[in-house]
Parts: structure tokens; C-alpha cells; sequence
């Protein structure tokens, strides 16, 4: 990893370790992907105020993130399928967001279960939810989650239908993976992953296998989520949810004020800012493009995380400054896990937390408090 210098370079190499299907399925976004590009360049353009001769030895990036000390502004968020980028690779990804003093989220999707996640490490993790229509089965999988300590419940709420990747479909993505001719020649040229998948405990959905029916095979993901997740869920099952979890909620997918009004109003006590990485509705706004308005609205009486498009320690700046308080990198940890397993995780972690410590020094700024919109450029 001692070449790695951002957080591109583990994508490079993730694309070379990791078979086409899965190393797609975390990349790529919705349709013709106009909100995936939009997420990145609305963050690019954003420009900052260079100060000069401001004593900035007294650099610091810890905070609060949901009453909690954090070591700097960053979670983990919830991303379906790591197990496939890496034997074990929620455990992983957990362990190294926990060295590193920041949250990491298990996503309903997730290869390894909770309960193989919880006896693997040390400090509670969060959870994400999926609301799927066997209500019997999420109530069980909330009390799973109480059950091993889970520290917050991030109910994911922009998945109802699933927006349609063309490339997981073009790709045959399936899990398990199929062990066909095409697929059996690309996992040929990456020996490093197919051992660590052998080596991993679990090959399909460790939360869902055996408690939900159907899920044996799961195949076509995209026609299974389909079929199980709940087309009905709405604002007042929240209160359903809340009635079963008694901890720290927090609402993920919200991209507009009028619903970050309605969710200030459900007792959640975070939203996230979030457009699922352009993999849902494509031609919806950038997440930082609506993030202003949302933190102006809500953030005085609800914590505003960003997620969307973050590659860069110059990027939690830019979100930061717009109103959110902490900000999730999927994609940005998923290619560190894909490249190096715990150690490129770590190694993303690392990338972004130098790149925002230099960003905040050459902004004449010491404190994430500090942080607010005079560090832009107009
Ligand atoms: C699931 O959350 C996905 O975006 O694939």
C-alpha cells in the first residue's frame, strides 16, 4: 500500500483484484448515471479561500458524531455485498473504521451476518435497515440488532424499487456467484480474491439466509429486491420502527426539504443527505446541491450527514462547510477493501483524514468547529 497516494489508486487496483461483476456493482450507478457524475462535479467545482500566516499547528479532527467522539468527521456507510469484494469483508471493513475511531455501518445486505460481525470486534457498530415485506422477519432482524449492541438503526429510505444498473445485468452479477465459463476465466486471473472468498465464512447473505424465505437463491439480485422489499413503507411506519428500536435513529436517503421537514418530525435524530450514490433515482439533483438548503431547514434540530460523491478529504471539507456535520463514504472504502482488504481500508480512511488535515491547514483553519461556509470561495 505504500503507493497508494488517494483514493483513485485503490480503485485502480480494486478493478484489478476483484472480478468485473462485483468490482461494477460498487462503481457503477443508475440508468445512464447522470446523478453518480453529477454527485462528483457539483463537489469539484467547489472552490476554497486559500488563507496565509494563520497558526494552524494546533490541526484537530475529532468531533461528536451523534453524542459519540469520533476521530474525525467520517462513517463507514452501509455497502450491500463487501463480503464479494473481499472474504469477510464486513468484519474487516468494521475492524479497520474501529482502529481508525470512526463509525462503521453493516448493510441488511451484507455477507457476513450481524452476529458474525458482532463476535468479530470490539465497540458496537451501526446497523442499516431494509424494510422488506415479511415484517415479522425486520422486527426479528431489529431485535438482532439490539440483541449484539448495535449502536444506531440507519433506515435506508430512497430503495423501495430498485433503480436499475445496466451493468450488474450486462455482467450476470448474481449472488452467490455463478461459476460460469466467462466468470470462471476472470476469477482465474484474480487467485488472491477466490482464495480469500474460500477462506471467508459465509458466500450469500448471512442476515437473510435461513430467517427470510426465497433467499436460498438469491440469483438476480435486482429481481429479488423486487420481490421482498416493501413497495408500502411510508412516513408512518417509522413509528412502527421506533416502536421496536429504542435507540439512536437516523433516516438515509433524504434529498429534498420538504421530506427533511417531515423526518425532523418522526424523533430521528440524523438524516443523511444522500442520493445512494446515483444508483437510485438517475436524474435526481447532486447530494451536495440540495445539502445548503436541507442543513438551513433542519440542522438546528437534527444532525445532517452528507454522503455522495466523497473521494477526498477536500471533499468532507466542501460538505462540512455546506451545513453537514459528518460526512459517509461508500465507494471511497469499498475500493480499499476490494485493493487490500482491512489494510486498504484503513489505508482509505487514512488518505481522506491526511487530505482533510492539509486542506483545513491550507485554509487557515485548526478545528473541525471552525469549519463553517467562509472557508469557500464565492
Ligand atoms: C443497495 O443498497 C445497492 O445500492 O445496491
Amino acid at each position: 500500500m505504500k503507493h497508494i497516494t488517494c483514493i483513485e489508486d485503490l480503485r485502480e487496483l480494486h478493478k484489478r483484484r476483484v472480478p468485473k461483476a462485483f468490482f461494477d456493482y460498487a462503481d457503477r450507478g443508475s440508468y445512464s448515471e447522470e446523478t453518480l457524475r453529477a454527485n462528483r462535479a457539483d463537489l469539484q467545482q467547489i472552490k476554497f479561500r486559500q488563507r496565509v500566516l494563520v497558526d494552524i499547528s494546533k490541526r484537530d479532527l475529532s468531533t461528536n458524531i451523534l453524542g459519540e467522539p469520533a476521530a474525525m468527521p467520517l462513517i463507514l456507510a452501509p455497502v450491500g455485498l463487501l463480503g464479494m469484494q473481499h472474504g469477510d469483508g464486513e468484519i474487516l471493513a468494521c475492524r479497520a473504521a474501529q482502529a481508525a475511531g470512526i463509525p462503521f455501518t453493516q448493510s441488511t445486505m451484507s455477507i457476513c451476518s450481524i452476529e458474525d460481525i458482532a463476535s468479530s470486534v470490539d465497540k458496537p457498530f451501526w446497523f442499516q435497515l431494509y424494510v422488506m415485506k415479511d415484517r415479522g422477519f425486520i422486527k426479528s432482524l431489529i431485535e438482532r440488532a439490539i440483541a449484539v449492541k448495535c449502536s444506531a438503526l440507519v433506515l435506508t429510505v430512497d430503495l423501495q424499487v430498485i433503480g436499475q444498473r445496466h451493468q450488474d445485468i450486462k455482467n450476470g452479477m448474481t449472488v452467490p456467484p455463478e461459476w460460469s465459463v466467462s466468470k470462471l476465466i476472470d476469477f482465474a486471473t484474480k487467485p488472491t480474491w477466490v482464495s480469500g472468498i474460500l477462506r471467508g465464512k459465509r458466500r450469500t447473505f448471512g442476515n437473510l439466509v435461513g430467517h427470510l424465505k426465497g433467499t436460498d437463491d438469491v440469483t438476480a439480485l435486482s429481481v429479488w429486491i423486487n420481490s421482498q422489499f416493501d413497495t408500502t413503507l411510508n412516513w408512518k411506519d417509522i413509528d412502527w420502527i421506533r416502536s421496536i428500536w429504542p435507540g439512536k435513529l437516523i433516516l438515509k436517503g433524504i434529498l429534498d426539504v420538504e421530506d427533511a421537514e417531515i423526518a425532523a418530525k418522526t424523533g430521528a435524530q440524523a438524516i443523511v443527505v444522500s442520493n445512494h450514490g446515483g444508483r437510485q433515482l438517475d436524474g435526481a439533483p447532486s447530494s451536495i446541491e440540495v445539502l445548503p438548503e436541507i442543513a438551513d431547514s433542519v440542522g438546528s434540530r437534527m444532525e445532517i450527514m452528507f454522503d455522495g460523491g466523497i473521494r477526498s478529504g477536500q471533499d468532507v471539507m466542501r460538505a462540512l462547510a455546506l451545513g453537514a456535520k459528518s460526512c459517509m463514504i461508500g465507494r471511497a472504502y469499498a475500493y480499499g477493501l476490494g485493493a487490500g482488504g482491512q489494510e486498504g481500508v484503513a489505508k482509505a480512511i487514512e488518505v481522506i483524514a491526511k487530505e482533510l488535515t492539509t486542506t483545513m491547514g491550507l485554509c487557515g483553519v485548526n478545528t473541525i468547529a471552525e469549519i463553517g461556509d467562509d472557508v469557500l470561495a464565492v
